[in-house]
């Protein structure tokens, strides 16, 4: 025997997440980041709080301060949130908790193609994915998810929308249907929801196991690692037994906190993204042949009419780094490309015609 007879066997078919391995001058348009870092002001409000952080001592246990910031975002109530890691620590804490029900192994339902995490911390955990295919228009196939939810009675379901990678927000009142017809959780996850201008948030508490996941990485504060998930007090109450204890550090909490209080810059800049989306959009839609799909998101999914690794490569050959997401099946020869700024827009678009050219 070996310690490896003793490792769940899904693991063995899991890859290790990486990111390109970035170089000085690279346009980063792969990782759907603000192109846009701190102003000077934010940078004062920084230097001030990491001052008064108390780094001999544990962080506050509850995350309440940042809770309460989180809350006022979001219009909800301080116990209606729970903090995370980036929301990806989000979901690993769902799926830790739902990972055995009544029926023994938990399921986990998903459209596809959608963010990967879902499926990989599924079955990192033990869960078993439920995939059910997206439209050809990236739309939900409500059928089939009806189907599926009576067929599998999933303990969680995640719909992100805006989606990542197709960028579309879905239609809200197939997400409703579909939430009220799920047996468990039901979780909109709403990483871009800055982008669309759109949440379904006041469904919480509405809708039985309703919540929705919000992200601070899209917005400029990707670094600070920090999600949330808006939830019924019942239910966050009992994830608040599997969060663990410090799982955000003072750092982020107070670094956080603080800009969250004059939220006017991080709203300009999210501005800016959106504006960068509509322009990047339209500059891409000339490109003879690109397919440039529609989006909510701080990002765009375009289809490129030679293969879709070639064309990736050539970006990068001219320093442009997009995500390459073309495989056999729906995402055959698409390039997913995040808005930067105006400069890391003309660079990328002018990178584009050459490399289809
Ligand atoms: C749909 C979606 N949800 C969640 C995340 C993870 O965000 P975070 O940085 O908060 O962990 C991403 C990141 O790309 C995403 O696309």
């Amino acid at each position: 025997m070996s310690w490896k007879d003793y490792l769940r066997e899904a693991l063995l078919g899991l890859e290790v997440y990486r990111t390109y391995e970035y170089r000085p001058g690279l346009v980063r348009l792969d990782a759907n980041e603000s192109p846009y870092p701190l102003d000077d002001a934010d940078r004062d409000t920084f230097a001030h709080e990491l001052g008064r952080i108390a780094v001999h001592r544990y962080p506050e246990v509850s995350g309440r301060p940042l809770r309460e910031a989180l809350a006022r975002r979001f219009h909800v109530e301080p116990d209606m949130v729970l903090p995370g890691n980036g929301s990806d620590e989000t979901i690993s804490i769902l799926l830790t908790a739902f990972a055995e029900g009544p029926h023994g192994r938990g399921k986990v339902l998903f459209p596809v193609p959608t963010f990967g995490t879902y499926e990989a911390s599924a079955v990192a955990r033990g869960l078993a994915p439920v995939k059910v295919p997206l439209r050809e228009d990236w739309q939900v196939d409500e059928g089939r998810c009806l189907e599926a939810l009576e067929r599998e009675r999933p303990a969680l379901c995640f719909f992100a929308s805006p989606n990542n990678p197709t960028g579309n927000r879905f239609d809200p009142v197939a997400l409703e249907r579909l939430a009220r017809a799920a047996p468990g959780i039901f979780v909109v996850d709403e990483a871009y929801a800055d982008f669309s201008g759109q949440t379904m948030v006041s469904l919480v508490g509405e809708i039985e196991g309703f919540c929705i996941m919000r992200s601070l990485s899209k917005i400029g504060l990707a670094a600070l690692r920090l999600g949330a998930l808006v939830g019924s007090r019942d239910l966050v109450a009992q994830l608040d037994k599997v969060r663990l204890p410090y799982n955000v550090n003072a750092v982020s909490m107070a670094l956080a906190c603080a800009l969250l209080e004059n939220p006017g810059r991080l709203e300009d800049r999210i501005r800016k993204v959106a504006a960068s989306r509509r322009w990047l959009a339209e500059a891409l839609a000339g490109i003879p042949g690109l397919k440039v799909f529609p989006s909510d998101a701080n990002f765009l999914l375009v289809r490129t009419p030679v293969e879709g690794q070639r064309v990736w490569q050539r970006l990068l050959d001219r320093g442009v780094l997009v995500r390459n997401l073309s495989r056999p099946g729906p995402l055959q020869n698409c390039l997913r490309i995040t808005a930067g700024t105006p400069e890391e827009n003309d660079r990328c678009v002018q990178a584009l015609r050459e490399a289809i050219a």
